[in-house]
């Protein structure tokens, strides 16, 4: 009875979360198996941010339910921003569940199971669905244990959880509660100790890192909390590059910028979230910042780092998006060149602001609107890429690729890329000569002082 395969679905918040449940339940004894056949529990942590995604997590409970009925023992949890979002609903609608457990209560899973596992032990009736979902305070300061892995180059570490924020589309704040940071010589030990197994990258995560400790830490210096971290972690030996996701637009000040022109370790590789491209649509959004804003944050971190590579969030379809509404996003889209980008068709999520602003606008126009979108992408990363041919990137070597006998890395820039290497090179900044580039991933060959290959 305790082997448990977690299945995650979402953002890479939700994926730290599955990691730290993963951690626990491997110290309470079980074992945490990576197929779901394998397994006498299976644990959905889901994700809320879109219907689709919801609607894939309920499918997959609904698939499992089925074996449990030919398997009475075996068990079913829903975990994470679905549980919170949803609630009690979903024993109506799912009730073979056994477990439904909010983003706030990560750390009562072994408990829960614990006890589950000793009713259905004790063979009476079927116990009663577990949901717990409560709100609990410190619970940001649960999600700081990693499994042990091999080879393990990059680790996400989260810094704090919540939104304070209010945007019209956006389910998140009812998710994940309001903002809580982490203190910071609890991340700054974390990633010590990160360091010490071999770990070279470190992805900051939080909804809105930007607020990190604003209430909670002095400025000092003119340095927000935030920007505080990240030096902290700079100065931290064995850690060879920092990246972090997402910051906001409003929080995004000169002491960040400057960050980019003084921490040796922060990667020249931003994700910032846009959202939509026409001020109008922000407004309605009830998004603080203009689009003249947002190319002024772009353009000071281009003055500090010419080759900055800059990612984003875009929705197409926002109720009331007109036709020109949409035409002033793309062409601005185009015109900030985003190497990279998630490009989301707006979902309705029950509660939100926008849920009953009228003029939603038809699934076709939003595909059609995405299409306009993604093509502005894939032209943009692929020239971008194309710049690197002929020059030579540094690479941290991830591992071996899923497929092919090559090995993958990644640049400071977040450019995939492809190379023949060597298992002792996994974990090492190396030298790669870019020979080929397509709009995802460049090719090149590794090269010693810039000149032989290894
Ligand atoms: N519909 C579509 N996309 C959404 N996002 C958040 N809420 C919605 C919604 N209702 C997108 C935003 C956010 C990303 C994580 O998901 O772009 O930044």
């Amino acid at each position: 009875m305790n082997r448990v395969y977690i299945k995650t679905y979402g953002c890479q918040m939700n994926e730290r979360d599955s990691e730290q449940v993963a951690s626990s339940l491997r110290d309470r004894g079980y074992s945490v198996v990576d197929n779901e056949f394998d397994a006498d529990v299976v644990l959905l942590n889901t994700c809320s941010v879109r219907d689709q995604a919801e609607q894939k997590a309920i499918g997959k409970a609904g698939y499992l339910a089925k074996r449990k009925r030919s398997d009475p023992n075996f068990m079913i949890g829903v975990l994470g921003c679905m549980a919170q979002n949803r609630g009690s609903e979903l024993m109506d609608r799912l009730p073979d569940l056994d477990l439904i457990v909010g983003t706030q209560k990560f750390h009562a899973v072994p408990d829960h199971l614990d006890h589950l596992i000793k009713s259905y032990s004790a063979q009476g009736p079927r116990p009663a669905t577990v949901l717990d979902i409560d709100e609990e305070e410190g619970s940001q300061n649960a999600i700081k244990d990693h499994l042990p892995k091999q080879d393990q180059v990059s680790a996400f570490v989260s810094i704090m959880q919540g939104c304070n924020m209010n945007c019209a589309f956006c389910i998140v704040p009812k998710t994940r509660g309001r903002e809580r940071a982490r203190p910071m010589e609890q991340i700054v030990e974390e990633v010590h100790e990160l360091a010490e197994q071999g770990v070279k990258e470190v992805t900051l995560l939080g909804q809105i890192v930007t607020s990190y400790g604003r209430r909670d830490f002095p400025v000092v210096d003119g340095k927000s909390p935030f920007v505080q971290l990240i030096e902290r972690i700079n100065d931290i030996d064995g850690i060879e590059r920092i990246r972090f996701t997402s910051p906001h637009p409003r929080g995004f000040k000169q002491d960040l910028v400057e960050a980019y022109r003084d921490v040796p370790k922060l990667c020249e590789y931003v994700h910032l979230p846009l959202q939509a491209g026409c001020n109008k649509t922000l407004r309605a959004m009830n998004r603080p910042y203009t689009k003249e804003r947002f190319r002024e944050i772009v353009d000071s971190l281009r003055a500090v780092v010419p080759d900055m590579y800059f990612s984003t969030d875009i929705i197409v379809g926002f109720p009331g998006e007109t036709e020109e509404d949409f035409s002033e996003s793309a062409a601005f889209f185009e015109d900030i060149g985003f190497d990279m980008s998630y490009i989301f068709k707006y979902s309705i999520r029950t509660g939100t602001p926008a849920e009953t602003m009228l003029d939603q606008i038809s699934t076709e126009e939003k595909e059609r609107r995405n299409h306009v979108l993604l093509d502005i992408l894939a032209k943009r990363s692929l020239w971008r890429n194309e710049q690197l041919v002929g020059t030579v990137q540094e690479i941290l070597v991830e591992g071996p690729a899923k497929k092919g006998d090559k090995f993958v890395g990644k640049t400071r820039g977040y450019r995939n890329s492809i190379f023949d290497g060597d298992e002792r090179l996994i974990g090492q900044l190396v030298q790669m000569k870019v020979n080929r580039a397509t709009a995802s991933t460049i090719y090149g060959d590794l090269v010693l002082a810039g000149v032989d290959t290894i």
